[in-house]
């Protein structure tokens, strides 16, 4: 979850280095580095805090060196200090390291380069592969790398340096965490995500796992770390869609995203109606094989896993199968029962998320089949499925997700309407209904958006409720799962403990919690619980809660139990969740935004996790 970046080439390449960097931001935050290669030798910067840290204190390296790399850090071993910010030097400044990923065997490495007379200066994992370089340099420094390789255990992407070698960065990769180079007229980029050097080069070739790349300024060699045999890889052209973002007038990222949806939740749906009819190309599975299917199991983290767990709902509603949804870090150490007539599907926004991969390799040795849905064409997670169906969110930036998981939800959907019309438990005419109203959500997310009175509502409750000290939110069915995306959107950029909880359970625990200072957010539109729902919100009120119910426009009855309501237009219950989130999502946000909070970059957060 760092991101790298390298440049070998003609430019001086600070500036490149920064920018790249600036891109890969979302990966980690926590400290930024560069080491740049310049005649004086290796000359490195370092700076607690996000890259405009680094920038302010860059001036101590060199303005013309051609070749240098970069890191910014989420940190996993060693607190987040300069000593224990990346790159790593060895005591004689000959070598240089960075290392997005981890070495699982780091407490050997340390002891090892230790008892070999190496002062460590950081407690970091990756600071042992500097002294090893050191000791086991022997002038070809691609091969030394390929040498040490086999010491290394964990998953990573590491980029080093050498004095002695000043043309050229070398890498290397194992298990998923990404590395991908980029091909310029007289120079070369490596970096962990492509739109760190987008504007510089569309052309990219992939590193593969196992895999150690020598990039200099005109030429780029991959070799296995097995042999040392010369492997070749095509040059590809980076999607167009990988834009580099920028905040386009809003004030934050996030809020961008959140009025990106509509556009996103579109281009999901657009691409999978041809001539009115549904069709999930890339699935990987036959339709046979689908009606085949007597389980299906969702996996994912995070909001991924929110999404997911809306789709259990209408995959069992629509496709008639038995659906289970799981945290993957948990599920993968459960002895999950499984047969080719389990369908797995991985939802990963980011494609590289650890355990969400961990979770897909574990079924599909067990003989299930697998079917990805991510954002990033060509990521882990898309190549370790059967099928892959890709959600067209564009890049989202903001670390809380918002047009990933509307986007998830709106694919989730889709999904289970195939399954629903090949198992032949919808009908053609109700696959055309469901599908007519689906493609017309985009222009009611809008109006929620767009709705002036709303959003009048959401500063009152925000400054209303904004130094409160704990938020409950209750959900029933369709509802819950909008509830847990909510509470998470609240904790994660507000910092204000929020918990979720099924409307029903709240007898079971959470009601000693409430009093005259407990806001409740409730998700209450129409669905066959409402009354339940209602049943339950005057249980909070008698508890002097205060009720924020999210409800459906024309069904007045919810104000009867609510003291604020949010109106959100009708469409049918199965659609309502894509609905129900958006006054959540800017609740969250404009509370974080009352508190003074940077909601694009929470503490302790990254937007992407390859680590388990
Ligand atoms: C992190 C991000 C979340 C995301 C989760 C899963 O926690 O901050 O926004 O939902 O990872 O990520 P994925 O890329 O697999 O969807």
């Amino acid at each position: 979850m760092c991101g790298i970046i390298g440049y070998v080439g003609a430019r001086p390449c600070k500036e490149l280095v920064l920018k790249g960097l600036e891109h890969l931001e979302y990966r980690g935050y926590d400290s930024a580095g560069m080491v740049l290669v310049s005649d004086a030798g290796l000359d490195r910067a370092r700076a607690v805090g996000p890259v405009k840290a680094l920038r302010a204190v860059s001036d101590a390296v060199s303005a013309t060196a051609t070749v240098g790399m970069g890191h910014t850090r989420w940190a996993t071993h060693g607190l987040v200090e300069e000593r224990n910010a990346h790159p790593f030097l060895s005591e004689d400044s000959r070598f240089g390291v960075l290392m997005n990923g981890i070495f699982e065997n780091y407490i050997e490495l340390r002891a090892e380069v230790t008892a070999a007379g190496h002062t460590l200066s950081s407690d970091t994992d990756t600071e042992a592969l500097v002294h090893l370089l050191e000791d086991e340099y022997d002038g070809d420094l691609a091969e030394t790398v390929r040498r040490l390789y086999p010491r290394l255990e964990g998953h990573f992407a590491f980029l080093v340096v050498c004095r002695d070698e000043p043309d050229r960065i070398i890498g290397a990769r194992l298990a998923w965490p990404p590395l991908v180079v980029g091909r310029g007229d007289g120079e070369t980029f490596l970096a962990s995500f492509t739109p760190a050097f987008l504007e510089e080069t569309r052309s990219i070739q992939i590193v593969e796992e196992g895999e150690i790349v020598i990039a200099t300024a005109d030429n780029v060699e991959f070799r296995a770390v097995t042999d040392g045999s010369v492997r070749e890889h095509p040059i590809e052209q980076a999607d167009e869609s990988l834009e580099v973002a920028a905040k386009g007038g809003y004030e934050t990222f996030m809020l961008k995203e959140i009025h990106e949806q509509p556009t996103a939740i579109a281009d999901t749906i657009a691409e999978r109606f041809h001539h009115g009819e549904l069709h999930l190309d890339g699935i990987g599975l036959t339709d046979d094989e689908l009606r085949a299917m007597n389980r299906v199991l969702i996996v994912g983290c995070g909001t991924a896993l929110h999404a997911g767990l809306v789709g259990r709902y209408l995959i069992e509603e629509w496709g008639g199968v038995a659906t289970e949804a799981d945290v993957a870090s948990e599920w993968r150490y459960r002895n999950g029962v499984f047969d080719p007539k389990t369908l797995v599907i991985a939802i990963s926004q980011s494609g590289e998320t650890a355990d969400t991969l961990a979770a897909m390799q574990i079924a599909r040795e067990r003989g299930a089949r697998v079917v990805a849905v991510t954002n990033i064409m060509g990521s882990a997670v898309a190549r370790a499925a059967d099928g892959v169906l890709y959600t067209r969110a564009g890049l989202e930036i903001g670390v809380a997700a918002s047009k990933t998981f509307t986007s998830q939800v709106t694919l989730m959907t889709l999904l289970a309407l195939h399954l629903g019309a090949v198992r032949g438990n919808l009908t053609t005419q109700q696959v055309a209904e469901i599908g007519n109203e689906l493609r017309s959500l985009p222009d009611l997310v809008q109006r929620v958006l767009d709705d002036k009175a709303m959003d009048a509502q959401l500063d009152m409750l925000a400054d209303r409720f904004c130094h409160d000290r704990f938020f409950l939110y209750l959900g029933r069915h369709l509802g819950l799962p909008i509830c847990q995306e909510g509470a998470l959107k609240l904790k994660e950029i507000s910092y204000i403990p929020t918990d979720a909880y099924a409307a029903g359970e709240m007898k079971h625990g959470p009601i000693a919690l409430l009093g005259d200072d407990t806001p409740v957010v409730a998700v209450a539109t129409d669905s066959h619980v409402f009354e339940k729902m209602a049943s339950n919100l005057e249980e909070v009120r008698a508890r002097g809660a205060h009720v924020i119910a999210v409800g459906t426009e024309g069904n007045t009855a919810i104000a009867q139990h609510a003291e604020h309501v949010l109106y959100v237009p009708r469409t049918r219950p199965e659609l309502q969740p894509i609905l129900a989130v958006l006054p959540l999502q800017m609740l969250a946000y404009k509370i974080a935004g009352r508190l003074g909070l940077d909601v694009d970059r929470p503490r302790n957060l990254a937007k992407t996790v390859t680590v388990e």
